[in-house]
């Protein structure tokens, strides 16, 4: 029997699965990226990402092999095996974006490859991984264009075009999350201001909600969350009860999405978006106003001819098996 490792590398958690090509799991880990920063003790987090792979080979099946490590991350650039200038890794241990460090690069491929010779290591962005997932476990199988989009500490895109994920001539293609949609606009991790992630993201919904609590004098139950406990969940629940500032502040975000996916439909005309990640799991509440967005400011050609969906790739699992699609792919 032959078994992949998907490794999915968010600015929260690493997570880790030990899968079939069927999408069984056999055995799962996961760690803290934030306690294991890149840019404080880069070696720290390699130790402990090939730790916990190794804890994942000892639950290998008596007679299974090991066919590959795939790994999804941020900023990740299949053609070199690094991750290149990230700019959300690092958030969480200073709180404040750091251009300076966002020009650092890490062979991650080469170091986990040195620790499992002979095994095939390969890494891919995120989001990317996530549409190759799509299309061997979810509902892209077939077809030839299509648009990912993840949304979580980040926005993440993978276009997949003519049936083939499209790389750029560096390895960098699909980075919808740092399209600038307002000029002087919010600070982004990546240094520059505007950027879509800081608005669409469960960062950026975050966001959103301070200042519109700042502006509007409307209540609301997310008056009321300590700071700590706030997230994209939370912000969910409150809309769905009715919240009617939590409504604003997805209706004012699908209405950046559906904007700028209108501009990227125009690039690839995709068949479907499909919509993956921690905010996605808003589904309607998110993806019905994008929906209406998106027909608003599309191309009148377009109109009528684009899906957006909810990923299909089993919810529990799905960035682990996005991960590892990268080496069944092959
Ligand atoms: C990064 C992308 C990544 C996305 C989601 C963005 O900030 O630039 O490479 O796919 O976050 O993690
Ligand atoms: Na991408
Ligand atoms: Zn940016």
């Amino acid at each position: 029997k032959k078994l992949v490792i998907g490794v999915d590398i968010g600015g929260i958690n690493t997570v880790l699965g030990l899968v079939d090509r069927t999408g069984e799991v056999y055995a799962r880990s996961s760690f803290r990226t934030a306690e294991y920063p890149f840019f404080d003790d880069y070696s720290a987090y390699v130790e402990m990402l090939v730790r916990t792979l190794r804890e994942l080979c000892a639950a290998m099946p008596a007679g299974a092999v090991l066919s590959g490590i795939g790994i999804g991350a941020p900023n990740a650039n299949y053609h070199t095996g690094r991750i290149e200038r990230p700019v959300n890794l690092w958030k969480f241990r200073s709180g404040e974006p750091n251009p300076e460090e966002g020009r650092r690069f890490f062979s991650l491929c080469k170091e986990v490859g040195n620790s499992f010779p002979g095994i095939p290591v390969r890494i891919t962005n995120d989001a990317n991984a996530a549409a190759l997932g799509e299309i061997a476990y979810g509902n892209a199988g077939g077809m030839r264009d299509f648009i990912m989009v993840t949304l979580g500490t980040g926005l993440g895109s993978g276009f997949v075009a003519g049936g083939r994920m499209i790389y750029g001539h560096d390895g960098m293609a699909g980075e919808l999350g740092h399209v600038v949609v307002e000029p002087g606009g919010r600070q982004c991790g990546c240094g520059r201001r505007g950027c879509l992630e800081t608005y669409v993201s469960a960062t950026g919904i975050k966001r959103t909600v301070f200042e519109l609590m700042a502006r509007e004098t409307v209540p609301s139950v997310l008056r009321d969350v300590p700071y700590d406990k706030f997230d994209a969940r939370i912000i969910t629940e409150a809309a769905q009860k009715g919240d009617s500032l939590a409504l604003e502040v997805f209706r004012c975000t699908a209405e950046r999405l559906g904007r700028a996916l209108a501009n990227a439909v125009a690039i690839t005309s995709p068949e479907a978006v499909f919509f993956f990640g921690g905010l996605a799991q808003a589904g309607e509440l998110l993806l019905e106003p994008t929906r209406r967005y998106l027909e608003e400011n599309l191309l009148p050609v377009y109109r009528g001819n684009v899906k957006v969906l909810p990923s299909g790739i089993p919810a529990q699992n799905a960035a682990i098996l996005g991960a590892s699609a990268l080496i069944w792919n092959e």
